[in-house]
């Protein structure tokens, strides 16, 4: 057996653990000046000013950068870049979005470069990046635990940046943070998480480690997702779901993911459609087929969700999908779109990396099946 398990921040998890957040600052070093990356929404929540107040108290300047909403998008890293140029801190609060902004920029504020220099790994990353620390507030993405950041370059192309001098150095997992995510976020965020666990705990690239917290955030998600999306104000299910998504980003991390989003990605090339639910409807469409074949690695994640063996994973996933609520519709712009349009994208080269690592050879029938099955959704 031959396997690495890659650098995993610092770890604070509570409820009300944000209130801590000047002296978790300092206590990365010398912090004088602090750069804040948080969406629009959240800012206006009020978030905005009270993060300021606390790094205020622990005598830290801060500035804030919150223009912008939805996926992040290059001019987004280079006004964010403008911003933290001269910090010693970037702190990202909110979705996978304002997580990867304030990774980037740690990285581009501190080099003094484009985001495009290192784009698709053009580049190496710089060695001294600023510091970072991640608060996510929507328990889905893992990106607080990974090296890999996702924006939309000029000409509309989803472009990656990847590296470990992009990783936080400390991350806060305040379950109290997620409680304004409404229903049908939570349950899209939570699915998304759930399917990084399982396809990091069930690829071809899978490992014992990984599969420590993949199988972990598996039992974690399937016990606490439903009463999160029911009851948005308990905050022990909150919790349990935010922990279950980092641990399954720390899975994702080393071992990536697998066929369900390889139909996500594909979806997400044609229309637009919210991450989470275009990963759920893809692992839907294709864990029956998974199953058929079943490894022990599928056994072992099958255990992790209190079931007797992989057959029973399809009806499970499907019955979680039901209890919260996650419609199997498509938005109304697929209605342009058939499903040879979902399998073109499908076998695009920069999707082969998620069908290449799935653990049943995918062929180009199975694609057809798999495209034909989500293009009849409702839209
Ligand atoms: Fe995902």
């Amino acid at each position: 057996m031959k396997f690495s398990l890659s650098t995993i921040p610092d770890i604070r998890f509570g409820v009300d653990e944000i209130e801590q957040l000047g002296p978790h600052a300092r206590s990365l070093g010398s912090v004088g000046r602090a750069a804040i990356v948080m969406d629009s929404f959240l800012a206006s929540s009020g978030l905005g000013e009270k993060v300021m107040a606390l790094l205020g108290e622990a005598e830290i300047a801060s500035s804030l950068f919150s223009d912008f909403s939805g996926e992040p998008k290059l001019v987004h890293l280079r006004a964010a870049t403008e911003i933290a140029k001269g910090a010693d801190l970037v702190i990202g609060i909110g979705g996978g979005s304002a997580l990867d902004i304030a990774k980037i920029v740690a990285c581009t504020a501190a080099s003094g470069e484009d985001p495009m220099h290192y784009a698709l790994a053009a580049n190496p990353l710089p060695r001294n990046p600023l510091k970072k620390i991640m608060v996510p507030t929507t328990a889905g993405t893992g990106s607080e635990t990974s090296a890999t950041n996702i924006f939309t370059g000029e000409a509309g192309k989803k472009l990656w940046i990847w590296g470990a001098e992009s990783k936080a150095d400390l991350v806060i997992l305040d379950p109290g943070l997620t409680v304004s995510l409404p229903a049908n976020l939570t349950a899209w965020c939570g699915m998304d998480a759930f399917i990084h666990a399982f396809e990091a705990s069930t690829n071809r690239n899978t490992n014992t480690a990984a599969k420590l917290f993949g199988h972990e955030a598996m039992r974690l998600i399937a016990e606490n997702l439903e009463t999160a999306v029911k009851e948005r104000g308990n905050l022990e299910a909150r919790g349990h779901v935010l922990l279950g998504s980092c641990y399954a980003g720390i899975a994702i991390d080393n071992c990536g993911t697998a066929i369900a989003h390889n139909v996500s990605h594909a979806l997400a090339g044609l229309a637009p459609i919210h991450h989470g639910h275009a990963t759920a409807l893809g692992f839907e469409a294709t864990i029956g087929w998974l199953v058929e074949q079943p490894t022990e690695d599928l056994e072992e994640a099958a255990w992790a969700c209190d079931l007797a063996d992989a057959f029973d994973l399809p009806a499970f996933v499907s019955g979680l999908m039901d209890a919260c609520a996650i419609e199997r519709r498509l938005p109304a712009a697929f209605a342009a779109y058939s499903w040879d349009d979902l399998a073109r994208e499908m076998l695009a080269p920069e999707n082969q990396p998620m069908r290449r690592s799935t653990i049943r050879d995918v062929s180009e029938a199975d694609i057809a099946v798999f495209a034909d099955r989500i293009m009849r959704l409702a839209k």
